[in-house]
């Protein structure tokens, strides 16, 4: 499948929205830890695989604002598992020439995750690969409601005129400043919404939805969800002809 794959349409930043763990552990009478525990793979499979394809960037939505008001026992063994993958997925992410990056509100996570996560960030700051951004405490909202908050504080400072607020300061007070917008959302395990992910973001991107549980992902099904964009037309509010020039 991979052979089938036009490098000159790659879309240059894919979003996965990693979902059904705690079914793919249901199915086999576990606890829904052992789904999470079984999803690392799944990640390294996809990042490895954008990294072979040279897709420039990789966002994650490992945790959201929600998923606090999960139970006690599942946030924590969450938190645990994010300390230990990125401490395991370090030398992984060294060879690749990947650069770790996040989006969310880092301030609530857990310090030792925090810790982890930061000092990740900066050891693999100068790698020159894929970027991958994992979203950890992130929501569309929140992000919009703290980029609304700066862009306030900059206007009571004087820093910018609202007369000046286009779409690209908004852009750039987002988390993702920096970043483009994803082309291709994958979510797995069969939901068909958006859970409060990149809300300004996706606006225009192709999204693909597959019923394979996310510890189930493995490269092929990236590589299909990769065949499907490139045959989409994406017309940006034009009409066919005027796309097909
Ligand atoms: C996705 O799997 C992982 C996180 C949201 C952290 P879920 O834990 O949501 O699994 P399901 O949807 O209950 O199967
Ligand atoms: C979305 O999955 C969040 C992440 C994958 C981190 P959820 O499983 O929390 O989404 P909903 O609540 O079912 O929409
Ligand atoms: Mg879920």
């Amino acid at each position: 499948m991979k052979e089938q794959i036009n490098s000159n349409n790659l879309p240059k930043h894919i979003a996965v929205i990693m979902d059904g763990n705690g079914r793919w552990a249901k199915q086999k009478g576990a606890a829904r830890i052992f789904g999470h525990k079984n999803a690392i793979k799944a990640v390294r499979e996809v990042t490895e695989g954008c990294a072979e394809l040279g897709v420039d960037c990789l966002t994650l939505y490992a945790f959201s604002t929600e998923n606090w008001a999960r139970p006690k026992a599942e946030v924590s063994g969450l938190m645990s598992l994010l300390v230990a993958t990125i401490k395991d997925e370090l030398p992984t992410l060294q060879k690749n020439n990947i650069s770790l990056h996040s989006i969310g509100d880092r301030s609530e996570l857990p310090k030792e995750t925090r810790a982890k996560l930061e000092s990740a960030i900066q050891e693999t700051s100068t790698n020159t690969g894929l970027k991958l951004i994992l979203a950890l405490n992130y929501s569309g909202k929140w992000d919009l409601t703290q980029a609304t908050k700066a862009i306030a504080d900059d206007v009571k400072a004087g820093t910018i005129n609202p007369e000046d607020i286009d779409q690209s300061v908004i852009a750039g007070y987002l988390s993702t400043a920096g970043f483009h917008d994803p082309e291709l959302l994958i979510r797995t395990s069969g939901e068909m919404r958006i859970s409060n992910f990149l809300l300004w973001q996706m606006a225009y991107t192709e999204m693909f939805f597959t019923p394979v549980l996310w510890p189930d992902f493995r490269r092929e099904h990236l590589f299909e969800a990769i065949l499907a964009y490139q045959g989409r037309e994406r017309r940006f509010g034009k009409i066919s002809e005027q796309v097909n020039l």
